[in-house]
């Protein structure tokens, strides 16, 4: 570790859902703003330029300032915002992701990955795929590839690719989390956790070895989780982590939030766009 952080300011720009009494608007998918004080990482950018744009307004947000933009997976709704991203960034700004984020992906057979072309945004950004962990600003790192997936998925029974003309489970290859050190420890950001929260957490957990995890924030996928994955769930999180802060959002369904916060009482909090997390 380079650097631990004092103060980390972690904003949801786009969620489903907008924080009561703003003028957030909200529609399915997720950007966050990260800033360390010292550097500025946008992590996804939500399904749409425009309504990235408006919420970005809404914070004085000078996109100058940004000093990375990490890519969660190809899904539009994490993807969708890329134009206004381009549009507003500066020229070279380094783009980090998985090197899958360009394979066809499909929902229900009809595509949902990128919208954009590899070349459009070679274009614009200085465009960085890697599977493995990436530092992408002191103190800010993607998980690279989630492997050893031992315990449950993100999955949805609709995603799937085309390999040699068959139609198989998207393997969900590009899924990838951000991590951010402070003193008193590591966030873990998520786009939509495909590869498993729990695979996510572990792998972080190697990674990042010695530091807890103090708190996790995002989509966590686990709407298709049934009973017995939901108490894994909380099992891991409260033996195997400690009981981190959660902040879920996005992926995560109502029924999932519930058992979620009928284990961990205080320790979890909703997370709409305009949310504000600061540790
Ligand atoms: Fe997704
Ligand atoms: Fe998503």
């Amino acid at each position: 570790m380079k650097e631990k952080h004092d103060l980390v300011k972690i904003t949801c720009l786009v969620e489903n859902e907008a924080l009561p009494g703003t003028s957030f608007k909200a529609k399915h998918g997720i950007a966050w703003l990260i800033d360390t004080g010292s550097a500025r990482v946008l992590f996804d950018t939500g399904p749409d330029p425009s309504l990235l744009e408006h919420n970005a307004a809404l914070i004085d947000l000078d996109w100058a300032t940004i000093d990375a933009v990490v890519l969660s997976h190809a899904h539009l709704d994490h993807t969708g915002g890329l134009p206004a991203v381009i549009a507003h960034t500066r020229p070279s700004t380094p783009l980090h992701a998985h090197p899958d984020l360009f394979r066809e992906r499909y929902s229900k057979r009809a595509r949902c990955g990128m919208k954009i072309e590899q070349k459009v945004l070679a274009a614009h950004f200085d465009l960085r795929l890697d599977d493995q962990p990436v530092e992408v600003v002191d103190g800010v790192w993607t998980t690279g590839e989630i492997v050893n997936r031992k315990s449950f998925e993100g999955r949805s029974m609709w995603h799937e690719v085309q390999i040699d003309g068959k139609w198989l489970p998207d393997p969900y290859r590009d899924d990838l989390s951000v991590v951010v050190e402070t003193e008193a420890g590591l966030i873990v950001l998520c786009g939509c956790c495909h590869a498993g929260l729990l695979n996510t957490l572990s792998q972080i957990s190697r990674t990042f070895a010695d530091y807890e995890i103090i708190a996790v924030a995002g989509g966590t996928h686990l709407g298709s989780a049934d009973a017995a994955m939901l108490a894994e769930a909380v099992d891991a999180l409260r033996t195997g982590y400690g009981q981190p802060r959660l902040y879920p959002n996005h992926c995560t369904g109502q029924k999932a939030f519930a058992a979620l916060s009928e284990a961990f009482g205080e320790k979890i909090q909703p997370c709409p766009a305009g949310t504000v997390l600061t540790f």
